[in-house]
């Protein structure tokens, strides 16, 4: 299956896409932590999506597609696919059809999670990453067992770059604006499109995740 994960900044589609990919052994293709390391890493793409990033745009599309269709290509064919914030315009996911398509594959699912605008804005404001293995954690909600330390390898977590309150206020509008058209797309499509309440455990949520995927 290839499912869309979609939603605002810090609804919790990297929580439930790295806990979906886990259980049902999927690929986790997050666009946001492809770029992030492809920073670390100082790379020419990374050196160009830097000053998008930091003040909260969206890197052009065509920067963000070719990244995705060179992954997209690198899997097996019986693979399945959870998308983590990405598409996130409408070229984006008329590029992600036809890249599909080559490969006889399609959009199954997407899953719109939504959340109140004051309970995305604490959760960014707490969220702590890991840049190794991209787990999150969050220090009011979710905290890690050793502060400041990722549970899962031991690395020191970091604050996101992009996660000061005058860029998150940026990305909210950007979502409002490029992102959430998305919506609209995908729900002219019977069957394709389901909304669940992004608000409560992360283990409630997935488990609607799973409802909506049988
Ligand atoms: P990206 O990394 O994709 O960021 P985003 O979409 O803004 O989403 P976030 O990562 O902020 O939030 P999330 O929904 O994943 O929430 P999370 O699970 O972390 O993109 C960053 C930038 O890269 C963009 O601004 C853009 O510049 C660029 N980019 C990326 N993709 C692109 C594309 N396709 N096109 C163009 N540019 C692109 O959760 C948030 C916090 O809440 C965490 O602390 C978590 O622990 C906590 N939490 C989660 N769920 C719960 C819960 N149920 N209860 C309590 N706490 C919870």
């Amino acid at each position: 299956m290839n499912v869309i994960l979609l939603g605002p900044p810090g609804v919790g589609k990297g929580t439930q896409g790295v806990l979906l990919a886990e259980g049902k052994s999927w690929k986790h293709m997050a666009t946001g932590d492809i770029l992030r390391a492809n920073r670390r890493e100082g790379t020419p793409l990374g050196q160009e999506a830097q000053k998008y990033m930091d003040a909260g745009e969206l890197v052009p599309d065509h920067l963000i597609v070719a990244m995705v269709k060179d992954t997209l290509a690198s899997l097996p064919q019986e693979q399945g696919v959870v998308f983590d914030g990405f598409p996130r315009t409408v070229p984006q996911a008329e590029s992600l059809d036809g890249a599909l398509s080559e490969l006889d594959r399609g959009v199954d699912r997407v899953v719109v999670l939504e959340a109140d605008g004051e309970v995305l804005v604490k959760r960014i404001a707490g969220r702590r990453s890991c840049p190794e293995c991209g787990s999150v954690f969050n220090v009011y909600m979710n905290p890690p067992a050793r502060e400041g330390v990722c549970d899962k390898c031991g690395s020191e977590l970091v604050h996101r770059a992009d996660d000061n309150p005058d860029t998150v206020r940026n990305r909210l509008n950007v979502y409002r604006e490029q992102t959430e058209p998305l919506i609209r797309f995908y729900e002219d499509r019977e069957g394709v499109l389901a909304r669940i309440p992004g608000e409560g455990s992360v283990e409630e949520i997935q488990r609607g995740i799973w409802e909506v995927l049988e």
